[in-house]
């Protein structure tokens, strides 16, 4: 089967940059969203990061013209039935993404590829909730989508070989450098990012260093382009803590050093908070540490004792 149209489920981060990735290789892309504003939004996003592209010289004006052309957004799933391939990238829940997989399964052809986007849910167990697992498989793009080379591939236990180098090929062809991972939480790319981010959550709680202290050692001293703490705002802290509830559910890592103290508990959730805002505060006094200390331990900690 060849590939030609794609239907993307979830126009946030991750959607409007797989979107904006299909469409730029000449893929007639559907970008979906049940809100109306994540749409919109998604759009403007979308063109703004094609001027960029275009600014620095890595496209021209006139790819990025085909590029919005191939780009049609939708509120249902009216047209889903002409997709050859639907990649899913909701929000990282669980339920959701069953409830959408089976209703998403109903509507496709038959030959259709369904694929999602998950960071750490089991591709076999959302594939199980389809009549099709032979052709569902995991394709977790990198953030930004447009500019990061990796795309994990991850295969369930059902998924044949002739669905994998497909979309192996697919990844090739969108100018990715797919790594086939297996089915275990958080694939590769999580097991691995996900406990480095919760240990500077810890490291920043336990006043170890400031935020821009804790991001300085991971860029000058490893050589990461941007630190854990700017990650984890890139990424969303909600979606960070919805990764690390399924490690910790299905892994079983150590409690972090803050989940036995019970007092945290009975304290309320604070608005939320990006590391971002309190870049600028050289040293968090004891106070105001206590204060953020108790926000990232409800926000970003598994909660299950
Ligand atoms: N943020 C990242 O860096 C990153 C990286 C790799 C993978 N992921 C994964 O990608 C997926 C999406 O993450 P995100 O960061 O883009 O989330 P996001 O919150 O930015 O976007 C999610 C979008 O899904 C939409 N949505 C919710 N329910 C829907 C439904 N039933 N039908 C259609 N759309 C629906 C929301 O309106 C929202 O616009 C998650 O599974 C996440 O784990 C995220």
């Amino acid at each position: 089967m060849k590939i030609e149209k794609v239907f993307v489920i979830g126009s946030g981060t991750m959607g409007n940059g797989i979107a904006h990735t299909f469409a730029q290789f000449g893929y007639k892309t559907t970008m979906m969203d049940i809100s109306e504003d994540a749409l919109k939004k998604a759009l403007s996003t979308i063109e703004k990061n094609l001027d960029r592209q275009v600014k620095k010289g890595s496209l021209s004006e006139e790819v990025k013209q085909a590029t919005l052309a191939n780009i049609t957004t939708a509120n249902d799933y009216a047209n889903i039935a002409e997709a050859d391939l639907v990649i899913e990238a909701a929000t990282e829940n669980k339920e959701l993404k069953f409830k959408i997989f089976q209703e998403v399964d109903k509507l496709v052809k038959p030959e259709a590829i369904l694929a999602t986007n998950t960071s750490t849910i089991s591709i076999t167990e959302i594939a199980a909730k389809t009549t099709r697992a032979n052709q569902f498989i995991g394709m977790h793009f990198m953030n930004p989508v447009p500019m990061m080379k990796l795309v994990e591939i991850i295969r369930g236990l059902a998924t044949t070989d002739e669905t994998y180098n497909l979309i192996n090929e697919t990844a090739i062809q969108l100018g990715k450098i797919p790594v086939l991972a297996n089915d275990y939480p958080g694939f590769i790319a999580n097991r691995i990012l996900m406990p480095f981010i919760n240990e500077a959550i810890f490291a920043l709680m336990e006043g170890v260093g400031s935020v821009e202290g804790i991001d300085q050692v991971a860029k000058l001293g490893f050589a990461h382009p941007m630190g854990p703490l700017t990650l984890a705002d890139l990424i969303g802290l909600d979606t960070v803590l919805a990764i690390l509830e399924v490690l910790h559910n299905d892994i079983g890592d150590p409690p972090a050093p803050l989940a036995s103290d019970g007092r945290l508990d009975h304290v309320p959730v604070l608005p939320d908070l990006p590391f971002k805002d309190l870049m600028d505060r050289p040293f968090i006094a004891f106070r105001a540490f206590q204060l953020e200390r108790v926000r990232y331990r409800h926000v970003l900690i598994p909660c299950s004792s």
